[in-house]
């Protein structure tokens, strides 16, 4: 038992590092009601967010399209040391009765990670967030916040994190994406 559990935190450590772990299971947020996945297409900017390993560089955006079996392409790019680098991942819904609740993946290797979208306005600004238990002894959280241009207007981070603090997420090691200089390239 506790060698499967050694095992399984050893597999689940590249996942770990760069985030801080909080001990406890996920919280269970409260998401968009009424989710409108075709609403929701289209491009988005990174404006703020948890640190993630795997994103390091300027820039950041994601283009989803919607499939007509529902399911989701998603076309993620940064620019990382002046190089313009893009990967392309696959989100499904992962539970039809609350289809803001999708899953992500980047890997036919990986599973399915959580992206759930707690607030969106579709033509603003959209609030995510993804949580993954191990063992239900901790878990590993990420957050964006999301606009659909790259300078939105003042307030727009308060309004997110404003989400955020009604789920008791905490949000206070985000931090702020740079979308300058990424149109010249
Ligand atoms: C987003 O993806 C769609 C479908 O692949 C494509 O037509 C569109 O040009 C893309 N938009 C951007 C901004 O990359």
């Amino acid at each position: 038992m506790t060698g499967s559990i050694a095992l399984v935190l050893l597999v689940l450590l590249p996942l770990v590092r760069g985030q801080v772990p909080h001990w406890g299971p996920c919280p269970e947020p409260i998401t968009q009601a009424d989710f409108s996945l075709k609403q929701f297409a289209g491009r988005w900017f990174e404006i703020a967010k948890l640190p993630a390993q795997f994103e390091k560089g300027r820039c950041i955006e994601t283009n989803f399209t919607v499939k007509p079996d529902n399911s989701v392409r998603v076309v993620s790019s940064e620019i990382l040391r002046g190089e313009l680098r893009k990967i392309e991942g696959f989100g499904v819904i992962e539970d039809p009765r609350n289809p803001a609740k999708l899953g992500i993946t980047f890997s036919y290797a990986l599973p399915y990670t959580p992206y759930w979208i707690l607030s969106t306005d579709y033509v603003n600004t959209a609030v995510v967030y993804s949580c993954t238990d191990i063992l239900r002894l901790f878990h590993v959280e990420f957050a964006w916040v999301l606009s659909r241009i790259r300078s939105p207007p003042p307030g727009t981070l308060e309004k997110a994190d404003e989400v955020f603090a009604k789920n008791s997420i905490d949000v206070t090691q985000m931090t702020n994406t740079r979308q300058q200089g990424c149109d010249k390239a």
